[in-house]
């Protein structure tokens, strides 16, 4: 059942644990990718399946699904650092929501792509504490989750329009190899790697549902060779919410020396959502999935890593 399949921001770091699973069962896999983020090494694909163009170049887009012709479309593109898009929220909206419509249009234009899979994520959610399911009605608080939320909206009008099948992925918050944003994670890796003890760090309090990329492109992978009919939302979480000050204590078991934490004032965010918890029930009784990577496992191959952000 080998498809042919393009990733867009599949230089990025989720979507390039994505093209490493989609080639590894056997799938034919092109990337388009600005690179604004993304970086082209990450893209583990020949220069002849790799597209560097903006998915707000709407001709250019319609021109690399001519030229690719993809089974699968799945569409990860996009600016996704909380505090980058509110601070940017004209950029924000071009690239999630109008770069969208271009992937989309062209997905509906082309004929013969038979599934579609989008990248939202878990800041549609409502501030709320507790596991959170796809049957909780959505309600950003920030411009990324009000983008994302449009892009959701967006997929659905596809779908209606198209008939092709639409599978909506809600990232909760992962974490591996290659991280491309100054996320927590990273930020942790790269003091300790550095030769911190003491790590300087914003909010120590607000939990979080981290899930490996590993395990996030497994999920994807499942979810589109099940075949989902219609159009569908979908977790993608753990379903396991740590703290700021669990996650520096897994890197300090996995260090084996300990670790203090000082808090940064011009880290701590003034705004932030306490909890973030993925119920993943829907995702489990559709594929069968069960997470494999946990924090210890993922947190001791990122001390192996070399930072590049
Ligand atoms: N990382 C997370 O925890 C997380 C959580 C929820 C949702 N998501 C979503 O998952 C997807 C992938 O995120 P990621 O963490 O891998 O981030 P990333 O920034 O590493 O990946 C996004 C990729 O899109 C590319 N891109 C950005 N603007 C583009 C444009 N205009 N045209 C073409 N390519 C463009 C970037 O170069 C990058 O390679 C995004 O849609 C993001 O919103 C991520």
């Amino acid at each position: 059942m080998s498809k042919r399949i393009l990733i867009t921001g599949g230089a990025g770091f989720i979507g390039s644990a994505l093209v490493d699973r989609l080639q590894a069962t056997g799938h034919t896999v092109f990337v388009l990718d600005d690179l604004s983020f993304g970086r082209r090494e990450l893209a583990q694909v020949p220069d002849e399946r790799f597209y560097e163009v903006d998915i707000r170049d709407r001709k250019a887009v319609a021109q690399v699904m001519e030229a690719v012709r993809p089974q699968w479309v799945l569409h990860l593109a996009a600016i996704h650092f909380i505090p980058y898009c509110n601070a940017h929220p004209v950029e924000a909206a071009d690239i999630n929501i109008t770069g969208t419509i271009h992937v989309l249009d062209a997905c509906a234009a082309l004929g013969g792509v038979e599934q579609v899979f989008v990248a939202s994520t878990a800041a549609v959610y409502p501030v709320m504490d507790g596991p959170i399911s796809e049957a909780t009605p959505p309600a950003p608080v920030d411009i990324y989750g009000i983008t994302k939320l449009a892009t959701e909206k967006l997929a659905a009008e596809f779908h209606y329009r198209t008939r092709i099948p639409v599978v909506i992925g809600r990232f909760f918050n992962a974490f591996g190899p290659n991280e491309t944003n100054p996320h927590l994670m990273p930020e942790i890796q790269r003091q300790v790697l550095s030769g911190a003890r003491t790590l300087q760090l914003g909010n120590l309090d607000p939990r979080r549902d981290f899930i490996h990329t590993h395990d996030m492109s497994r999920a994807m992978q499942l979810l589109l060779e099940k075949g989902i009919a219609g159009c569908e939302v979908f977790n993608i979480g753990r379903g396991i919410e740590y703290s700021v000050r669990e996650i520096v204590e897994a890197f300090a078991r996995q260090l084996g020396e300990p670790l203090t934490i000082e808090v940064d004032p011009a880290r701590v965010r003034k705004v932030e959502r306490m909890h973030l918890l993925a119920d993943v029930t829907k995702l489990k009784r559709a594929t069968g999935w069960e997470p494999e990577w946990d924090i210890d496992r993922g947190v001791a191959t990122l001390l192996k890593e070399e930072v590049r952000m």
